[in-house]
């Protein structure tokens, strides 16, 4: 297995352009089941979890023109040849499941796999399957399986989730398109990725209002054509370096950032004192750290506009070098503490206690052997990395793959000292 060697202690300076977002991405790729037209999607992130969603709509029937490294992607669903996800494809990725919808409008039926837990929760699925059986779905969880069947089309419903969740938000959206009436979501989540995927379905021909708001009105259409779309950019890769400049110091440009989309992420560095200058029109983030310390504070992750959770494992590796105590508290996952014993091996002082992380800073971490746990957990190893003196080895580094492209690229070319080591 492949590993990521780092040796700590230099800044960063330098521009790091900012991928398509991964998250976005897997929800648009599977929006190509909803139409017989091509649908093209550019600024795709060339990720493990990009191509993996892209054989398993390639093994429906889709035909997906994707040469290797391009950012441009064409998939043409013109006829399905199954609408079955069997279980070695969907439990490898979770996002995969948001392929029911989209069939089931469309075909009037569909068996995908349960996706099943996953190391940072049990991540349940219970909030899409009540979305779906709310425009009048029928069905039957057998084998580990769903078996969903809508032989007259799905029929718009009021659907009102109890929490908010993005997957389930997203897969209500999708299959709502093709459904006979009006759909309505209520406490929908008001993540970016859904008024992306908003948009791209709409210049299909979905009526889609709302997106990026608690309340999402879907009017469902007859069919829907085909379409180019440019998947956002990735808020948070973006955030991940802006983190990792601001650990390892230094003066870093994220170019094509989404900057509306950080507002939580900026806010909370500026409050550490990191320099943070953001310019929404050139879709650039600048991070500059030179000498100052940084000054530990509290977070607490919540759904969007709040801070995600998907920066909190990065946000912990920050603080483990700041001046002070700060508590940090994960509100959205039961079991995404994993990066915290793996930190404290480079020396962070951290103690968990149920949903809070206490963390008190140190001068200076060391680095050491380190196991990267889950996607976002590997790269807070990779920060703190960075900022430790000496040599850091994280093994395990096929999470990062997933979401990460050309990690070590954008990283070396800010002056990182980053290899790659061939595992066998
Ligand atoms: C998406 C993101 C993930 C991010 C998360 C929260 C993708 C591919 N992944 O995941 O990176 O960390 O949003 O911002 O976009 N839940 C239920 N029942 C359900 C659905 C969710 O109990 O039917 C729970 C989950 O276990 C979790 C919480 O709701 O505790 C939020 O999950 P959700 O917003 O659905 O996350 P995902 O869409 O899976």
């Amino acid at each position: 297995m492949d590993s990521l060697k780092i040796t700590g202690g230099h800044k960063l300076n330098g521009t790091i352009p900012v991928s398509g977002a991964k998250n976005s991405a897997l929800k648009l790729m599977a929006a190509c089941l909803l139409t017989r037209e091509p649908l093209t999607l550019t600024n795709m992130p060339n990720l493990a979890d990009t191509r993996f969603l892209s054989q398993l709509l390639a093994s429906l029937g889709v035909e997906v023109y994707w040469p290797k490294g391009d950012s441009e992607c064409r998939l043409n669903a013109a006829e399905l040849t199954s609408t079955i996800a069997p279980y070695d494809q969907v439990r490898k990725m979770r996002a995969s499941f948001n392929v029911l919808g989209p069939m089931l409008a469309r075909e009037g039926h569909a068996t995908v796999s349960l996706p099943g837990g996953c190391a940072i929760g049990a991540r349940p699925v219970d909030l899409h399957l009540q979305a779906l059986e709310g425009m009048g779905a029928d069905l039957k969880v057998e084998a580990g399986y769903v078996k969903a069947a809508a032989i007259h089309g799905l029929k718009g419903a009021k659907i009102v989730f109890p929490f908010v969740s993005v997957g389930a938000t997203e897969h209500a959206m999708l299959a709502a398109t093709l459904a006979n009436g009006e759909t309505v979501l209520e406490n929908a989540a008001r993540e970016p990725e859904i008024a992306d995927l908003a948009d791209c379905l709409n210049s299909m021909g979905a009526r889609i209002s709302g997106a990026g708001t608690a309340t999402v009105r879907i009017e469902g259409v007859e069919s829907l054509s085909g379409a180019q779309h440019a998947v956002m950019p990735d808020r948070i890769e973006a955030g991940t370096y802006a983190m990792a400049a601001a650990a390892a110091g230094g003066d870093v440009t994220l170019n094509g950032a989404p900057v509306a989309a950080l507002g939580a992420l900026i806010d909370a560095l500026k409050r550490c004192g990191v320099d943070v200058d953001a310019d929404e029109s050139a879709a650039t983030i600048r991070i500059q750290r030179n000498g100052s310390a940084l000054k530990a504070i509290n977070i607490d992750t919540q759904p969007h506009p709040g801070f995600p959770t998907d920066l909190q494992a990065q946000f912990m590796a920050l603080m483990s070098i700041a001046d002070g105590t700060s508590v940090i508290r994960e509100n959205i996952f039961e079991n995404r503490f994993m990066h915290a014993p793996e930190l404290s091996r480079l020396g962070a002082n951290i103690q968990v206690r149920g949903k809070e992380a206490i963390v008190q800073g140190v001068s200076q971490l060391r680095g050491a052997p380190v196991m990267a746990t889950d996607l976002r957990a590997s790269v807070s190893l990779v920060i703190a990395g960075l900022a430790a003196e000496g040599e850091t080895q994280v093994n395990r580094i096929y999470h990062l793959d997933r979401g990460f492209e050309r990690l070590e690229e954008k990283l070396t070319g800010c002056g990182a000292n980053i290899v790659r080591v061939d595992g066998d």
